[in-house]
């Protein structure tokens, strides 16, 4: 069944209200929203995303205001943080009120929150009157989507509308971080790590894992199999490497010297790491889409957006 696709707020907000589905636009990624302090809405987002009830939601709101409905301490870090970067792709792990369902947050005692940088959702947020929660609205561990039009390919007919609000500004998924007992990186993202340091001080950051019931107790973003096409992906094999069949190429800047490729998409002949954050789902979908036999993806110099890049390139690798 399809979906409609349109920019109607108002029809948005009533859906959220009366605890249905909504595809809405961030600068980072769409998500799949529902009012947070409803636990049968949330439900309703595990279900559509198949999603396990381990791998807990982020939760947005439109200001600061908004903060004591959802968290029982806002520390001073995490002001700064605010101050710096909200509205904008960071997400801050605080410790959650009562009303905040066990569900959100996978029975762990911290909800993620961010304020989203863009004009729909937070229009939408203060329309619907409640948080909204909202993972990536894309099938679990699939790739995530960036215009209105993906989340309708996967999600059609599990979701009440979506709203349009064009091609994602920034493209990868906000940075998560939790602050307690230390600064800790839980998934890199649109936020870099440079720019949080400069703000927190140093950051550790949170190793990947490979069993599924330590994630509860870090980040599920962090599963080593994550926003991964169909297509078999090789992250940056050996020039020498041989291969029959239909191969496709993604690559930052340019085209490897010497080799021939059925299809070939790059992010940014610049070579601008904004640039290429901002293509780079899409780029990814185009080239799963075709049939390929393959796809050879190359790493992103590992500094500020590239670290996010990379993350994502090598959850979505063929193990
Ligand atoms: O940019 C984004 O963050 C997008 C847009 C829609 O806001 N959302 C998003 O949500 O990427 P999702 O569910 O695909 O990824 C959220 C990740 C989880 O997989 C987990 O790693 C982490 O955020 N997370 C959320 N709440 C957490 C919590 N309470 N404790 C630990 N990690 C949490
Ligand atoms: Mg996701």
């Amino acid at each position: 069944m399809a979906c409609e696709i349109g920019t109607d707020i108002q029809r948005a907000a009533t859906i959220i209200r009366q605890g249905g589905l909504v595809g809405m636009p961030t600068e980072t990624v769409y998500g799949l929203a529902a009012n947070a302090l409803d636990s049968q809405a949330v439900a309703r987002i595990f279900a559509a995303k198949q999603r396990p009830a381990f791998d807990p939601l982020i939760v947005h709101v439109p200001d600061i205001s908004w903060m004591p409905r959802i968290a029982t301490e806002f520390p001073d870090l995490a002001r700064r943080l605010a101050d710096r970067f909200w509205p904008g792709p960071l997400t801050i792990l605080l410790p959650k009120t009562a009303a905040v369902p066990d569900l959100v947050t996978s029975g762990l005692p911290d909800v993620g929150v961010r304020i989203p940088r863009h004009p729909l959702p937070l229009e939408l947020l203060r329309l619907a009157d409640c948080p909204l929660a909202a993972p990536s609205a894309n099938l679990f561990g699939r790739i995530s989507p960036t215009t209105a039009q993906h989340v309708a390919d996967q999600l059609a007919d599990r979701v009440d509308y979506i709203l349009d609000g064009g091609p994602c500004g920034v493209g990868v998924e906000s940075t998560v971080l939790r602050l307690s007992p230390r600064p800790c990186l839980l998934r890199p993202g649109g936020v870099s790590l440079e720019d949080l340091t400069l703000i927190a001080g140093p950051i550790e950051i949170a190793a990947s894992t490979d069993h599924p019931g330590e994630v509860a107790q870090s980040a599920p973003g962090m599963l080593p199999q994550h926003y991964a096409p169909r297509t078999p992906l090789t992250l940056d094999p050996p020039a020498s490497q041989v291969r029959r069949g239909r191969w496709g190429i993604l690559c930052f800047q340019r085209l490897p010297t010497g080799q021939e490729f059925s299809a070939q998409e790059i992010l940014s002949p610049r070579g601008d790491l904004t640039e290429a954050a901002a293509n780079f789902f899409a780029a990814l979908r185009r080239l799963d889409a075709m049939g390929l036999d393959g796809i050879i993806a190359e790493s992103f110099p590992e500094t500020g957006l590239g670290r996010a890049l990379n993350d994502r390139l090598r959850r979505a690798a063929t193990k």
